[in-house]
């Protein structure tokens, strides 16, 4: 029996990929700020799923994720899905500092805390949702690219300090392009992936343990093009949805 916690699992990418979990027989923890939403998955699988409520932008969220692992009786795999994105064309500060806030403070909370419980087990899988949005920078969501970067290059160095520690720990950065979720608030996107497809390939790319999983196949093209542009040209490029 596996065993997995999702924090940011009470909607959207997060919730979906529980309900696969669920199906595949894991026992499954699951963890974000609503509670009716945590209660209902329990309730689909009340044997299986665990509930905890946890703001990741709290100093006492760690101590809450220690509390559902015990619920559990361990973890092997953490998946870290939640996140805030908000278009911010005005440049309102309020935005950027929640952003950050959530994005950043919240995903080394979490992230910090996974790392040491699995250090102390001696071994475990570390997945995080990042996005294609960290590839560069954008000015239609300045904070949310920049806090997407931020996770990608956050977890390329806790995979090298691991191995500098000698553990025996995996990580997976998932970067899905735009996918239909409460976070886009509107279907105006193009490209736009529905929540079950992606799961399917999220739960895919962590049993492979694969290092960086791009979703789909269209973003992966996409994101190869886009590395190809210079700055001088990228930032004359009046990039919109
Ligand atoms: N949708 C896309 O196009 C897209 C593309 C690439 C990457 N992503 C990333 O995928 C992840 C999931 O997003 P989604 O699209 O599934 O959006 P979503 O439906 O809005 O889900 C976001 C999840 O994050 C949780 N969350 C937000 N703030 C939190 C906090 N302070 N503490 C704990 N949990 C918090 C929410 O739970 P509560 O509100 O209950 O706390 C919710 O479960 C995000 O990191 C997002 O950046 C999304």
């Amino acid at each position: 029996m596996k065993r997995i916690v999702i924090i940011g699992a009470t909607s959207g990418i997060g919730r979906e990929v529980a309900k696969l979990y669920m199906a595949q027989g894991w026992q499954v923890g699951v963890a974000g700020r609503r509670t009716a939403e945590l209660e209902s998955l329990r309730q689909e699988a009340p044997a299986q799923v665990y509930t905890q409520v946890i703001d990741v932008t709290s100093d006492d969220a760690p101590k809450k994720l220690h509390a559902l692992i015990e619920q559990m009786g361990g973890m092997d795999v953490f998946l870290l899905s939640s996140g805030i994105g908000k278009q911010n064309y005005v440049l309102q500060p309020e935005i950027e500092l929640a952003t950050a806030a959530t994005n950043v403070e919240g995903f080394i909370r979490m992230t910090n805390a996974a790392y040491h419980y699995f250090e102390q087990q001696g071994s475990g899988h570390i997945a995080v949702i990042s996005s294609i949005a960290g590839t560069k920078g954008l000015g239609a969501a300045s904070a949310y690219s920049a806090t997407k970067r931020f996770q990608n290059t956050y977890i390329d160095a806790l995979d090298q300090l691991s191995r500098m520690n000698k553990l025996n720990l995996s990580f997976t950065d998932i970067r899905p392009g735009f996918v239909a979720t409460p976070l886009l608030k509107d279907d105006s996107y193009p490209m736009l992936m529905k929540a079950t497809d992606v799961a399917q390939q999220i739960v895919r790319a962590i049993s492979k343990k694969k290092r960086v999983a791009i979703i789909d196949w269209k973003y992966r093209l996409l994101v190869c093009f886009w590395r190809l542009i210079p700055r001088w040209i990228w930032v004359r490029l009046p990039v919109r949805n």
